[in-house]
């Protein structure tokens, strides 16, 4: 379909393309100098000493949980308005993931109240989303984690280049996972990055990345190691340099780009509040988002497919984001929330 307005369009320029055929040229594809210049500044940028590149966010999710040792009997509140991702990474551990609701209307973030309510005497880490890039109440968060020693690990796929108090989302928890797929705020086709503070979590990402390896392909090239040892189950979630080549020039103007987005959702709160009943959340919210998405919250009684219809017949693409993970047939197998304010539609 030719969308006069399509839900996303990668910026992809000249930069991009010169990038990515330089690593052609060069015939090494495989993780190498180009993902290590990527981490270094994907780091720099979070704020973090530590950034472990893979090949999608889901791949970061799942790997911080296990680095995290999060595994069978213990259980994992997940926001129940978020991409299945974030649940059957908990699921991929042998753990149980257990849903919190939204703080409000306005606020589709879990707070710490739905995260409170959520907890059961084996649960073992929180995993929060910074929903369409709005950071999450981390002060609170990580206050209620430490007085129980759970771990918190950040679902940030839609927030790279978003801060809360000056600090960088993905550098609040024990670990931060973000999303390169090609809607998101910068790209890499497909791809991930997990950010940590902790030296741990990272050196037992990077060997779970790529099979549990002490050496890297990279290093056996180069003379450096002759031999590897296998330290730990571990599984392929490495990154190309294809990938990180487009991701080191999409960061370069991931700050334009999340300035553009603010200019654009300012332009629509302003025109879309002449529609009655209409409510956009996040009227309030603290920090700087990256405003991945806009989302809209239709008045009661709207049928949410008609206008959806409607739009389309306009040429505008609209999505839902999210039906929550735990209405789905098979729900992740985790604990069903509580619905106190998810009941509108
Ligand atoms: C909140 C959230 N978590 C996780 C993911 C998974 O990201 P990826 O496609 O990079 O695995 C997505 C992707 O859309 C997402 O929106």
């Amino acid at each position: 379909m030719d969308w006069k307005v399509p839900l996303f369009d990668p910026d992809i320029d000249e930069t991009e393309i010169a990038s990515v055929t330089e690593v052609l040229r060069s015939k090494w594809l495989t993780m190498g100098a180009r993902t290590s210049q990527f981490e270094q500044r994907f780091g720099a940028m979070v704020g973090v000493p530590h950034a472990v590149a893979m090949n999608s966010a889901t791949a970061a999710l799942h790997v911080a949980l296990a680095a995290l040792d999060i595994g069978a009997g213990d259980d994992v509140v997940v926001p129940s308005l978020t991409f299945v991702a974030t649940a059957n990474a908990v699921r991929y551990c042998g753990a149980r993931p257990v849903f919190a609701d939204i703080e409000s209307y306005d606020c589709w973030n879990v707070g710490a109240d739905s995260i409170e309510s959520a907890l059961t005497p084996t649960t073992k880490a929180i995993v929060v989303v910074h929903y369409a890039g709005y950071p999450c109440d981390m002060p609170r968060i990580i206050a209620l984690a430490r007085a129980r020693g759970l771990a918190v690990v950040e679902d940030a796929a839609h927030a790279p280049g978003a801060t809360l108090e000056g600090r960088a989302i993905g550098a609040w928890g024990d670990a931060g996972c973000f999303s390169f797929f090609s809607n998101k705020n910068m790209t890499t086709a497909e791809g991930g990055m997990l950010t940590t503070t902790r030296a741990d979590v990272a050196d037992r990402a990077r060997k779970m990345r790529s099979h549990g390896m002490t050496t890297l392909t990279l290093d056996r090239h180069k003379g450096h190691a002759f031999d590897y040892d296998v330290v730990g189950l571990g599984y392929n979630y490495r990154m190309s340099e294809l990938n990180a080549a487009l991701g080191l020039a999409q960061l370069d103007r991931l700050a334009d780009g999340n300035a553009r987005r603010a200019d654009r959702v300012a332009r629509y709160r302003e025109r879309l509040a002449t529609i009655p009943g209409l409510s956009i959340p996040f009227a309030h919210f603290s920090g700087e988002p990256s405003y991945h998405l806009m989302p809209v919250l239709l008045p009661r009684g709207i049928e949410r497919s008609d206008v959806m219809l409607r739009m389309k017949d306009a040429g505008v693409q609209t999505s839902i984001h999210y039906r929550p993970v735990d209405t789905f047939s098979r729900p992740s197998a985790g604990r069903r929330t509580r619905r106190r304010t998810c009941s509108r539609h």
